[in-house]
């Protein structure tokens, strides 16, 4: 996938100086680059991190918390903006906390991702030292220098923070900006939720274990939690995780949360799996991500147990599932969603 915003960064990692910093969310392409040793990444996916660990980057996955690097100790900061507002706030302003005085942040976006305004902000937080320009098409970078007296921060929605972000009759859910859908229940997975007591019915016993594959602040894994077994919850995003985690233990739920990237790493055999993906319709990258996922369950899946995938209806995940599973069944289905389940992984697939 070319980014073309990311793009206008590659001269600034080329000639970036010794403790610099590049804030990495959801660049693709990044893990692609040759790696300096004068630069340590942070990123808050973990395939991302791994990718480029295994590409010789020092990588770190958090939730890009930077709390650990020492005040004025960096050079230059380099950052491609999120999608989520609080998010681009909090990295910009740990920007200015780990930067030098006279160091350099570098900052691309596209139009459509409000950076002219992210720009704007970032210049008057950096005392009006630094400048911006549309660099091509949709995309602007802005290079800004770290001032003595900083402007007042900008609103990061106390970023960092875990809170009660949303409530059903039965849990009050942890979340934090960061995470899928962090304020609200998706109404996907609600979907899923709706129907579980009436497929876990097919297993021939109750489940042993359940997976929550994709768990983003744990909504599956909560309710999933009533059928008694011990839930392993995975995603590879670091604010899921940390959310996920404080949801077990303030619902005292019986299981693991387990950081990986599509199920990389965790053992099977799982009775029930359940799973909201990120998938999209018509992206290559995401095609990955659905292969991925779909292996992950194969691969997972008791001998006599179900998956259970909630998407989008216009994703062929029938078809998609059809080499990988002797039973495909569309359980249910409403305007937005469709219901599919999965079982009988073949072996090898
Ligand atoms: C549609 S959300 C569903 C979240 C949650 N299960 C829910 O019901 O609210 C998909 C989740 O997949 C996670 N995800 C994306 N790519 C992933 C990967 N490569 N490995 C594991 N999880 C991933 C995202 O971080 C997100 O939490």
């Amino acid at each position: 996938m070319i980014d073309p915003a990311f793009n206008l960064l590659l001269p600034h990692i080329q000639g970036a100086p010794p403790q610099s910093l590049w804030l990495a969310d959801e660049n693709l392409l990044g893990a692609q680059l040759a790696p300096r040793s004068n630069i340590r990444m942070i990123a808050n996916r973990l395939d991302l991190v791994q990718a480029a660990r295994a590409r010789g980057w020092q990588a770190d996955w958090s939730d890009f918390d930077l709390s650990a690097i020492p005040a004025g100790s960096i050079a230059r900061v380099i950052y491609r903006v999120s999608k989520e507002k609080p998010l681009v706030h909090h990295n910009i302003n740990q920007a200015l906390r780990v930067l030098r005085t006279g160091g350099e942040l570098m900052l691309s976006g596209d139009k459509g991702e409000g950076i002219k305004g992210y720009l704007e902000r970032t210049r008057t937080l950096f005392a009006g030292q630094g400048d911006f320009e549309k660099a091509s098409a949709n995309c602007w970078l802005g290079v800004f220098t770290r001032p003595e007296q900083p402007g007042l921060t900008l609103d990061d929605k106390n970023y960092a923070q875990l809170r009660e972000a949303c409530a059903d009759t039965q849990f009050q859910y942890w979340s934090k900006p960061g995470v899928f859908g962090w304020d609200k229940i998706d109404k996907g997975s609600a979907f899923l939720i709706e129907h579980l007591d009436t497929f876990v019915t097919e297993l021939p016993a109750p489940p042993a274990r359940i997976l929550d594959l994709g768990c983003g602040y744990g909504y599956l894994s909560l309710q999933a939690a009533r059928l008694g077994a011990p839930v392993t919850a995975t995603d590879n995003n670091a604010a899921a995780i940390a959310a996920c985690e404080r949801n077990f233990a303030a619902h005292g739920i019986r299981g693991e949360v387990i950081p990986a990237s599509c199920g990389d790493g965790i053992d099977g055999p799982f009775e029930l799996i359940l799973c909201n993906p990120p998938f999209h319709a018509g992206f290559s990258v995401e095609d990955d991500l659905t292969e991925r996922f779909l292996s992950a369950a194969a691969r997972l899946l008791a001998r006599n147990g179900i998956a259970a995938f909630v998407v989008n209806r216009q994703i062929m995940l029938e078809r998609r599932a059809a080499s990988r599973f002797a039973r495909i069944q569309t359980l249910a289905e409403n305007r937005s969603f469709k219901l599919v389940l999965l079982a009988g992984a073949k072996t090898g697939a």
